[in-house]
């Protein structure tokens, strides 16, 4: 079975999407678990979640009350949807929370971040060392120009360093804008000219599987072509050779030197831009979505804390990397707001060989360990042997995000990761919600095996039909947010009008994109996107971006790009082309089109297949129907409505066409 079984618009009836999965299995909480959990009956969320959508002032004021504001909101909620403003008239500092706030605890000699690097070196940093870090780092910025308000871009490896430049613009108030490292150099370009970034942060090279990915050579390649960058800030991690340009690039390690350790942080309006991240839409270019300051920091901070059920003696490993979303709320922001030890480690979970996490997980005595259903089926490939290996006895809690969990990983996951004994909980969220929406609560909810089963507090989710009124239970529908949430983003950087799309698709709610069903209990269970929004190994790839550079190539006169059930990735791609005149299709020039996009967007999106067609299947409106291509990319018939392609025949020369 694949990720988004399950999933498939009927012909007969295009408003509601048919559910083939059926899993039956209940987990009821651990009673030990729950005796020391921060929730630990159903009774007591489901009272406090009813609280929380009867009076949503009264229980965002007091989850907003446990952070500190230098000065304290005047109204919860302004709600103008689509847009609203939380906390309004408050001013923060989020930086100030995660850090100088715990400095007059106990918690200031405790290990903020545990960092392994590939190779095998360690370094902790405590509160107050990671504090000192970040002010000084402040003072770099300030140094090199930047103001409140001025964009800095990030691209860096998995180093503590990109926790520290993220906290130090916090605390200046200067949004920052994180490019995920995997990223190629005309997609650096292309989101450094979106947000008019003035300073790059970045690293000589960063480790992955025994090599080195030359960070500094890809973003001179990219800023050659960005106007607004003035300044970029070099760490030096691997020793690489680079080309460092007087006046506009400065070693890390150098200017941090000339600074002093002093910094006041800026308080901000509650509503001022914490950071822009770019993700995939259905069409053009991808969005910067805008999230904002008490917002979501009220919101990574209680889901850390109940999702998690973090405690003080946690050591919580999450291995995302801090490029997607995942990594910004549940590596840095979430986990240092309440004060916890995070462990980071740079590199790729297979080197030297399969065991490394589990080897981290030992020997930093991991508690609570959260990844991607992508990354959990290739540990099963992998083989247990590679956990057994390992003492995991100190695992309490298991996470999972990004896409749909097959019931069978998600059993797997249980089993031999978590020895039966640790609680699961598959989290669902999005880029744009912040922070997590739907997710067990580990010593409240009972827990299906591929299920998010229930809503956050204050979060009121539903499924609904295209017209907007509710399903059936048991009759998938659209996943849709029924009211904000302080965590939600605000809009997209320079786009507004796209960001009102998410709540004219049905009118007054919020769209997500993602189809889903509620079962007789009321639980979610997610089915895939809805949209040509791709997901391969928990990354959103829109096709728009994939086929732009496939056409960028000279041979490609039109392309179009699909997903195809992936049993590692959930979906790998799939990109049929047609040739421009004097290009032959030979298996040659499948390798280089391939090659091409990995070099454009990234290895990440590296296609697993191009088909060359002779033409593609459009409507009379010229429309390229992505359905039929998505059929033959699966290998199966093609089913449903044809009436309104245009040339028929086109379907039986493309299934003909060579697909090794
Ligand atoms: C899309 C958002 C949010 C963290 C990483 C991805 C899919 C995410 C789950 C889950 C089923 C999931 C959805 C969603 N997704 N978590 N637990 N179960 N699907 O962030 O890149 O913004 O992607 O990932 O399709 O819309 P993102």
């Amino acid at each position: 079975m694949s990720p988004g079984m399950g999933l498939s618009f009927t012909a007969m009836n295009p408003n509601s999407i048919e559910s083939t999965m059926k899993e039956s299995r209940v987990f009821p909480p651990d009673e030990e678990f729950s005796k020391h959990a921060h929730i630990r009956s159903m009774e007591q969320y489901r009272a406090l979640y009813e609280k929380s959508l009867n009076d949503p002032e009264a229980f965002w004021g007091e989850m907003a009350d446990a952070l500190h504001w230098f000065a304290p909101p005047r109204e919860i909620l302004v709600d103008e949807r689509p847009h609203a403003r939380w906390f309004v008239g408050g001013t923060t500092n989020i930086a100030y929370n995660c850090l100088d706030r715990h400095l007059s605890s106990l918690r200031r000699n405790k290990a903020a971040i545990l960092w392994e690097g590939e190779p095998g070196e360690t370094r902790t940093l405590t509160y107050h060392q990671l504090h000192r870090e970040v002010c000084r780092f402040a003072n770099v910025l300030r140094k090199l120009g930047v103001r409140t308000g001025d964009r800095v871009a990030i691209y860096m490896g998995m180093v503590p360093e990109i926790a520290v430049a993220m906290l130090a613009c916090a605390r200046i108030g200067a949004p920052h804008m994180v490019i995920f490292g995997g990223f190629a150099a005309d997609a650096v370009r292309d989101r450094i000219n979106d947000s008019k970034a003035s300073l790059v942060v970045t690293c000589d090279g960063s480790w992955r599987r025994g090599q080195v990915v030359p960070l500094k050579a890809i973003v001179d390649k990219a800023i050659a072509e960005c106007p607004s960058v003035r300044h970029t800030v070099v760490f030096k991690r691997t020793g690489e050779r680079v080309n460092m340009e007087p006046g506009r690039d400065h070693y890390w390690q150098e200017v941090i030197e000339a600074v002093n350790a002093n910094s006041t942080p800026v308080p901000v309006e509650s509503e001022h831009p914490l950071f822009i991240l770019y993700t995939s839409g259905t069409t053009g270019k991808p969005k910067g979505i805008v999230h904002t300051t008490g917002g979501y920091m009220v919101g990574t901070h209680v889901t850390s804390k109940y999702v998690f059920d973090l405690r003080e003696n946690d050591t919580y490993f999450c291995t995302a990397d801090v490029g997607w979303i995942t990594g910004h709320s549940y590596v840095v922001y979430g986990p240092l707001l309440n004060g916890a030890t995070v462990l980071m480690y740079e590199g790729a979970p297979n080197f030297p060989d399969q065991g490394r996490l589990w080897q981290l997980c030992e020997r930093y005595g991991v508690t609570i360990f959260y990844t991607a259903p992508t990354a959990i089926r290739a540990f099963m490939r992998w083989g247990e042997q590679w956990p057994m290996k390992a003492d995991l006895s100190c695992l309490r809690l298991l996470g999972s995000v990004g896409e749909p969990i097959n019931p069978e990983a998600w059993m797997w996951y249980q089993r031999v990761i978590g020895n039966a004994r640790c609680p699961v909980v598959d989290t669902w969220w999005q880029t744009e919600t912040g922070a997590i929406m739907l997710s067990p609560l580990p010593g409240a909810t009972p827990t299906k095996p591929g299920s998010a089963t229930l809503p956050f507090f204050g979060i009121e989710a539903d499924v609904v039909r295209k017209d907007g009124t509710r399903c059936a239970p048991n009759e998938g529908g659209f996943l849709v947010i029924k009211r904000p949430w302080p965590s939600m983003a605000r809009t997209i950087y320079g786009d507004d009008e796209r960001y009102q799309k998410y709540f004219t698709e049905i009118p007054g709610v919020y769209f997500t994109g993602d189809g889903a069903r509620r079962d007789d209990d009321g639980y979610f269970w997610l089915m895939g996107r809805v949209d040509d929004v791709l997901n391969v190994a928990g990354h959103r790839l829109g096709t728009a971006e994939i086929e732009s550079a496939l056409v960028g190539h000279r041979a490609v006169a039109e392309a179009a790009v699909v997903g195809r059930p992936d049993e590692l990735k959930g979906q790998g791609l799939v990109c049929f082309v047609t040739l421009r005149p004097g290009f032959a299709a030979t298996r040659e020039l499948k390798q280089v089109l391939a090659e091409h996009v990995a070099s454009e967007i990234g290895r990440f999106a590296r296609p697993d297949m191009v088909r060359f067609a002779d033409a593609l299947p459009k409507t009379r409106s010229g429309k390229i129907m992505r359905r039929l291509l998505k059929e033959i990319a699966g290998g199966g018939e093609t089913q449903g409505d044809t009436t309104t392609l245009e040339d028929l025949s086109v379907l039986a020369a493309l299934r003909a066409s060579d697909d090794e």
